[in-house]
């Protein structure tokens, strides 16, 4: 039952004014003793001629509010507040987690219309870096957030497989690579022979030249030119690959730059028929002066494309083939002027669906007293992380045997830490705001107490052992399936139950945001207050049975709601620990 929704209805009787109206003018307070909602009659007290506060004495006296769910209905000042009955409150919620289980907070909002989610986008040859990362669990997230929404959602690999770099690793490879080191590791191979390219076309220009040609080649289609550039690629994405494995994610393409660059010339004679393209220092240019933004390049000097004539290209081929609801780009916020350009162009071709492109950005990766074997150009390689975290959690495990099950081989250690050590990661990357830089730290990523993957994981492990020892205790499903849930109406229990009853909302405001924490901070906030419940209250004994089994299903509830907010994140929780 949705008590927003009803107490509009009713008050909507009383007050003569809009459905819609007064939907919108409740309020949830933020505080308890203001009630569960609040209704403020200042929009009254205009058309009525009296002062707000009598308004709201007279509405809370009014006999057509009344209902059994509500518990009081109380004038406060200019607000008459609700207090919903806490007993049908509890039952309400989780009568609905429970029988909706995984499916709970499941709408139609998106009505089966596609969103295109672009993440991850790793250029090939070059390693995958946390910066990556972040787009890849943001993306990833947001997919399965979108879908729970009703939307279809096609997830979009745009990987950098195009350029001049190409023409360099063409021409490097020959000179120095290495074919049994290529196979064996491939992005090592051409980040180092890529390395040495760069530090011997210094003393020898000619290099440059030769490579240039050999990436006209490969624009033309040469063969062994293009033969190569396809070995890189896939060699690349293999071990792409296996990264998305370690992480979860799938695509369902990995159209990448190289396959827009063969629409190039739709986009000039689109820009040439709405006569858009400018000539400026030979290159040809879309002036964006009304956006306040510099031109746009199309194409340069030397007749070749670039990565926004590409974008564009992207844009209009998505459109065209998806007829997409949103088309959202998933990429760091120092793109953030790009996306705004190619969106611009697309605007001034008169090209509708502009509006509906949509660049979610994302901060910095930092990391706090961390120490990694940096490559070329400071990065950090994802890898190399995740292998720490699972080792570090790995350590964890064991010295810990609270921790724990007393019982645990190295096998299950093994497995457990690998889970773990994995969500951390990704749950750092989504438990703040999006366009703040993230800072790495093992203290507070891998604290079983913190604001961190491990904590959620191990509160679900905890609540599905306390569950696993019901039934032990022969306390069937069934009994605990027909509990009297009216029967929670404690401060510890109704505050778990309220904040499961935010998840629908939660997932509908993460999506219109395209803020993946929204989620986290709920699930985080739920798992906080049933370990408040669970720490000052007795379950399995030291109560009575009716009691027992509402607090069992209330455990029952929490699984549920824990696990479907962290799936939406991409991370797996383990059953036990
Ligand atoms: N490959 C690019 C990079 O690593 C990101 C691509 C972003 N997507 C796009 N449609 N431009 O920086």
């Amino acid at each position: 039952m949705d008590y927003r929704t009803e107490i509009t209805r009713k008050l909507s009787r009383v007050s003569e004014l809009d459905e819609s109206l007064v939907y919108s003018l409740i309020e949830v307070p933020p505080q308890k003793e203001m009630g569960d909602y609040a209704f403020p009659c200042y929009t009254l007290s205009k058309s009525l001629r009296k002062s707000p506060n009598a308004i709201a004495a007279e509405i809370a006296g009014d006999d057509r509010l009344k209902e059994p769910w509500i518990d009081t209905i109380a004038a406060n000042g200019p607000y008459v507040n609700f207090f919903i009955d806490r007993g049908h409150f509890s039952h309400a919620v989780l009568s609905d987690i429970l029988y909706k289980g995984s499916h709970f907070g499941d709408s139609d909002e998106g009505g089966g219309r596609t969103v295109i989610v672009e993440y991850s986008s790793p250029n090939i040859a070059k390693p995958f870096h946390v910066g990556h990362a972040f787009t890849t669990a943001l993306g990833h997230s947001l997919s399965r957030i979108y879908e729970k929404l009703g939307y279809h959602v096609v997830r979009m690999n745009h990987l950098g497989d195009y350029g001049t770099q190409f023409g360099k690793l063409i021409t490097a490879f020959r000179l120095w690579g290495d074919e049994s080191a290529l196979l064996a590791s491939p992005i090592n191979e051409l980040l180092r022979i890529y390395v040495r390219f760069h530090e011997e076309e210094k003393s020898d220009p000619a290099l440059s030249d030769l490579a240039r040609e050999n990436f006209r080649r490969l624009e033309e289609g040469a063969k062994e030119e293009k033969m190569l550039w396809e070995k890189f690629r896939e060699l690349s994405l293999k071990e792409f690959s296996a990264v998305y494995e370690k992480l979860g994610v799938s695509f369902d393409n990995y159209n990448g730059e190289s396959f827009y660059g063969d629409r190039i010339p739709e986009v000039l004679n689109m820009l040439n028929q709405k006569n858009l393209l400018t000539e400026s220092d030979g290159a040809r240019v879309v002036m964006l002066d009304e956006y306040n933004l510099p031109p746009c390049i199309i194409v340069k000097s030397d007749g070749t494309t670039i990565y926004a004539s590409r974008d564009i290209a992207a844009a209009m081929y998505r459109y065209e083939t998806y007829h997409f609801h949103k088309n959202i780009y998933v990429v760091g916020l120092p793109q953030s002027l790009h996306f705004r350009q190619v969106f611009a162009v697309l605007d001034k071709a008169g090209r509708d669906y502009a509006k509906d492109c949509i660049h979610v950005g994302f901060g910095l990766v930092k990391f706090k007293n961390m120490k990694f074997s940096t490559r070329e150009g400071n990065i950090v390689v994802l890898d190399d992380l995740l292998n720490e975290s699972i080792a570090k959690t790995r350590e964890i495990i064991q010295s810990n045997a609270i921790i724990r099950d007393a019982d645990m081989d190295e096998q299950r250690i093994n497995e457990i830490a690998q889970k773990v050590g994995i969500s951390s990661v990704i749950y750092t990357y989504l438990r703040a705001g999006r366009e703040r830089d993230i800072v790495f730290s093992w203290e507070e990523m891998l604290d079983f107490e913190g604001d961190s993957a491990p904590y959620l994981i191990y509160t679900y492990a905890r609540t599905r052992s306390i569950l696993r020892k019901a039934v032990e205790r022969d306390i069937s499903p069934e009994r605990i399936a027909n509990a009297d849930l009216s029967l929670l109406v404690s401060d510890e229990e109704n505050a778990v139950i309220k904040l499961i009853s935010e998840i629908p909302d939660a997932v509908s405001k993460a999506a219109g945001a395209n803020e993946p924490f929204m989620v986290a901070r709920l699930v985080a906030q739920i798992a906080r207050a049933f370990n408040r419940f669970y720490n000052n209250n007795n379950i399995l004994s030291g109560t009575d049975l009716a009691r027992r089994d509402a607090r069992l299903a209330l455990c029952e509830a929490n699984c549920i709601a824990i696990k479907l907010c962290t799936e939406l994140l991409g991370i797996e929780v383990v059953e036990r620990m």
